[in-house]
């Protein structure tokens, strides 16, 4: 009975400090030191074996590039190398997937339909009301000097981010963003991603693609959950890609590329209601047409994609890949077609040619 009273009385006397309710929290006159040498901690730290932490690291995974281990990224307003080029935890993109973004390719020295790229992100950045954008200047200097920095002058492409930028506080508000948007430039080597010599293989997903109704695939945002959805369906089927239907059940587009079909002689191609209105989709529509094939763009339904003489998709990340099987029906005669072929050679010759020269001159 007379334990606890004992006990309390003798820890007063003895003038020890009271027994901490929370832990000691961070010594903040120390938080200027942290920030300056957390980039040489974390050097160290990724050349340490790990031996315990709280979230067990996975084995370091091969790079699908090797040579992209070590790179230069654009974040904010400087080069950073991969491991430390990061957003912060307050950035939009972070938060709620709130960005745009665009994928180019450079090829020979120049970057393939910049001004279009840039036309099409500056057109998400408003439909979404961005503000305090980076002005096209800004954004291609920093294009530029990103590749100068890594040496990419072919064989690359670039992803480009644009966030709502970073907020004072966690929260959707766009009224909580005061810094001015993040800028990104993130350029790989990358080969184009599909077998586009041998042709690749789609299915059908029950995900369906975002309609004007909800979220406007016209706006080339990064909440790509709705794509990201199919592409699983596409993996779990072991396809290179997955189909997605329009909310009537016409064809829309792939998770991540615009689709067309040759039926005799004839290129057909969805109308772009509910599909990115892709730059590669638009520089192809024009290459049927000066290779004088008939193009027609109107609702196409599943049955005339499976019932096609030949299939392509089109993407700046794969460029002209063609399709010979759709949902297990082998596309004509599973063969790359001879107009897939065709338009792919007017391709390679546009991309050689055409395109923003890359100055060499930039400051590093
Ligand atoms: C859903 C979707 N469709 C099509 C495309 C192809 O667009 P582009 O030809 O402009 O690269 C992309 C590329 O980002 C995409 O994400």
């Amino acid at each position: 009975m007379w334990a606890p009273w004992w006990y309390k009385s003798v820890h007063n006397s003895t003038h020890f400090a009271p027994r901490r309710k929370y832990p000691r929290p961070f010594p903040f006159s120390f938080y200027d030191v942290l920030e300056q040498s957390l980039p040489f901690y974390n050097f160290l730290k990724r050349n340490v074996r790990q031996t315990s932490s709280l979230l067990k690291p996975l084995p370091v995974p091969d790079l699908p590039v090797p040579e992209n281990a070590k790179l230069l990224s654009w974040v904010g307003d400087e080069i950073l190398p991969r491991e430390s080029a990061k957003v912060s935890v307050f950035d939009s993109v972070v938060q709620g997937g709130d960005a745009v973004w665009e994928g180019l390719r450079v090829y020979n020295g120049k970057i393939f339909k910049l001004e279009e790229h840039l036309d099409r992100m500056f057109d998400s950045a408003k439909a979404l009301a961005f503000i305090n954008v980076p002005t096209r200047d800004e954004i291609k200097e920093a294009i530029f000097r990103t590749l100068n920095a890594n040496g990419m002058f072919d064989n690359t492409h670039i992803r480009l981010t644009l966030t709502r930028g970073k907020k004072v506080t966690s929260g959707m508000s766009p009224a909580f963003n005061r810094y001015g948007c993040t800028l990104i430039v993130l350029a790989e080597w990358k080969p184009p991603v599909y077998d586009n010599e041998s042709g690749i293989e789609l299915v059908t997903a029950t995900t369906r693609r975002n309609s004007p109704n909800n979220l406007d695939s016209k706006i080339h945002h990064n909440n790509l959950l709705n794509n990201i959805l199919a592409k699983v369906e596409g993996n779990n089927a072991n396809a290179d890609d997955a189909i997605m239907l329009d909310k009537d059940g016409y064809v829309s587009e792939t998770n991540a590329t615009n689709i067309f079909l040759v039926k005799k002689g004839r290129v057909l191609t969805p109308h772009a209601d509910y599909c990115l209105p892709g730059i590669t989709r638009a520089t192809v529509m024009e290459l049927v047409e000066k290779e004088n094939f008939v193009l027609v763009e109107r609702r196409i339904s599943l049955s005339e994609f499976h019932t096609a003489d030949e299939v392509w998709t089109t993407g700046t990340m794969g460029e002209l890949s063609p399709v010979v099987k759709i949902d297990g029906r082998v596309i004509g005669d599973g063969k790359v077609g001879p107009v897939t072929r065709r338009l792919q050679n007017a391709y390679k010759l546009l991309t050689e040619n055409a395109g923003v020269p890359i100055p060499t001159n930039t400051e590093k």
